[in-house]
């Protein structure tokens, strides 16, 4: 989605800014523009659309020379993607503003604006916040308080930063459901909205709450909090390298990221398990208590994280034996739903910053659930600052926008939980046991899947084609059969569907035909039976099968069936072992089609507007 960079220094900024944006790229984005002023308030503005190299080649062409300035990626939501709607968006040769959110009052706004004379240049949202922080300033004695006053009167989501001619030198920037950090530098400062864009130029990052305005000079930062009131907000050294961002000699930072995962896993229960019990402290203080307390499991999340909590709820209820929903975030949101008693809500995000995800945390609590519990990737974001427990997954930055060690990292993380369940509530120590055992043999197992990469490979020149595939999986396999349908539509821009295997008859069959490939997960487990009817099913309507199979299956390859063995390993990490040839499969089909792998059409990685 959009992204936001901003600098105020002594010296010039505007390759500063242009490597920001580059840095945000993976968020997705259709269109890209800066602004930069100079010490006497000479204003350069450049905006094009499509990719930041464009704008780059444009800003090399132009130079323009600037002290302070800001810049952004816009990801379209009103109005297309085009040289005229890309931000920054200005008024009258005065103030500039680059914004992410949604205004949702932007209409009426617009045309009480347009009646006091402002003319609208783009089909934007943004747009009134600007004319609108312009009319403020005649009635207000500074930036800051321009911007404020504006604030007052927009409904929605915004992170912004603004900067006016007639005061150059200084940023305005304010924060209500879009996140922004402050990066602190040596007599420079720099605004974000994700530290990932301003790792060279600064480690100090500040994190603004909702409803913060910050002024950003060269030597200074000061922060209003919702109600005008002057605050501070703690200053941390981040741990991330500036190189994190990096492809480390990858093609694609999809293919880096699904080669990171042993040590992602490795990393995220480091600590985590000690003499085979799950610490003390993993889920947060107090969690232990709080957990033999819980008899429902509520689970919030978007997407993949979403997959991943289909396949929990598969081991809470049969390992824990409480109750366990799932729902997606958008839906949960605008539905009255019912409140077990004693339940914990649990959202799963990558990013922390997802807009349904989180308005189902604050929604959810306003419900009487006994505590909110996030499995996040990110410290800083704003789902781990505002739930009660918090499971820090340690994935490191995930650039691709299709999610892969993010999803196996989230599975590993959750089978801890409901270990961490069992345990509080002293309970199945077979199982406890077994997943201790299983999870720190995982990393290794993962290593090893990785040597199907070459078959993968080979297997999906036979998908360049196609349309549509159909992929089938059978109790905690059918979220990860949900899982690679997703990796593949998303990426390589087939058609796929994912069903429970045991609901073929009732409609997809009809689909089935040489055209279409279907993909099958089998791990070994107590629904091969079932599986190995349903398989036949398919193939006695003439489909291509892809099996994907435990060693000891017994599957053979033959016409019309392709299958990978994967190696044995517990069947309580089948789901993370398995989702690593799904990965590859999308990402070889994906190759081969020549798609953007790591920034597919339309779509973003991190989705801060509803
Ligand atoms: C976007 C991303 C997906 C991600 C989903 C939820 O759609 O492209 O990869 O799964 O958002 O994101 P979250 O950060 O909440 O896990």
């Amino acid at each position: 989605m959009c992204g936001i960079v901003g600098a105020v220094a002594e010296r010039p900024i505007v390759e500063i800014l242009i490597e920001g944006l580059r840095r945000l790229e993976y968020r997705g984005y259709d269109s890209a523009g800066v602004v930069v002023l100079d010490q006497q308030g000479n204003t350069s503005c450049i905006k094009r659309e499509g990719k930041v190299e464009v704008l780059a080649k444009a800003v090399k062409e132009q130079s323009p020379q600037g002290t302070t300035g800001i810049a952004h990626t816009r990801w379209a939501t009103h109005g297309v993607p085009s040289e005229r709607n890309a931000h920054p968006h200005q008024s009258g040769n005065r103030f500039s503003v680059v914004h992410n959110g949604i205004i949702e009052n932007h209409e009426e706004l617009r045309k009480s604006l347009s009646a006091d004379g402002y003319t609208f240049n783009s089909d934007t949202d943004t747009e009134v916040i600007v004319h609108l922080i312009h009319k403020l300033s005649a009635v207000c004695p500074d930036l800051r308080s321009a911007v404020f006053a504006a604030t007052q009167q927009l409904v929605g989501a915004y992170g912004m930063a603004v900067v006016d001619s007639q005061s150059p030198g200084q940023l305005v920037v304010a924060r209500s459901g879009s996140p922004l950090v402050i990066g602190y530098g040596l007599g420079e400062h720099f605004v974000a909205s994700d530290q990932l864009a301003l790792l060279p130029v600064t480690r100090r990052f500040a994190v603004l709450e909702e409803g913060d305005v910050a002024r950003l000079t060269k030597e200074s930062v000061s922060i209003t909090d919702a109600s005008g009131e002057p605050v501070s907000r703690p200053i941390k050294e981040s741990d991330i390298t500036a190189d994190a961002g990096g492809k480390a000699g990858y093609k694609h930072y999809m293919l880096k990221e699904i080669f990171e995962q042993p040590e992602a896993i490795r990393r995220t229960l480091q600590g985590r398990i000690v003499d085979g019990k799950v610490a003390e402290d993993a889920f947060g203080h107090g969690s232990v208590e709080l957990f033999k307390t819980i008899k429902h499991v509520q689970i919030v999340a978007c997407g993949t994280s979403y997959n991943a909590g289909m396949v929990a709820r598969y081991w809470i209820e049969q390992y824990v034996g409480i109750s366990c929903s799932v729902e997606i975030a958008s839906e949960f949101r605008y539905r009255k739903s019912f409140v077990h008693k004693d339940s914990l809500l649990v959202t799963l995000s990558q990013s922390g910053e997802t807009a349904d995800t989180l308005a189902a945390l604050r929604l959810a609590k306003s419900l009487g659930y006994s505590a909110s519990l996030t499995i996040c990737n990110v410290e800083t974001s704003s789902l781990v600052r505002e739930s009660d427990l918090v499971y820090l997954m340690k994935a490191g930055p995930e650039i691709g926008v299709a999610s892969t060690k993010a999803f196996t990292v989230q599975l590993a993380a959750l089978l801890l939980l409901s270990k961490a369940l069992c345990e509080a509530k002293s309970i199945n120590q077979y199982f406890c046991e077994e997943a201790a055992q299983a999870l720190n043999a995982l990393p290794g197992h993962m290593e090893q899947a990785f040597s199907l990469e070459h078959s993968i490979k080979a297997l999906s020149e036979q998908f360049a084609d196609k349309k549509h595939a159909l992929f089938l999986g059978r109790g905690d396999q059918y979220p990860v059969a949900m899982e690679g349908a997703l990796k593949l539509k998303e990426i390589s821009y087939i058609h796929a569907e994912a069903y429970a295997a045991g609901e073929l008859k009732h409609g997809p069959l009809a689909l089935v035909d040489a055209d279409m490939p279907v993909v099958v997960v089998a791990p070994n487990n107590e629904l091969l039976d079932k599986l190995k009817s349903n398989i036949e099913e398919v193939r006695a309507r003439g489909s291509v099968m892809y099996v994907f199979a435990d060693s000891d299956d017994h599957f053979e390859s033959e016409p019309g069936l392709d299958v990978v063995n994967m190696a044995h390993a517990n069947h309580l990490i089948a789901p993370i072992l398995f989702s690593i040839p799904l990965q590859f499969l999308s990402y070889y089909v994906a190759l081969v089609k020549g798609t953007d792998v790591d920034q597919p059409r339309n779509l973003a990685k991190s989705v801060t507007v509803e």
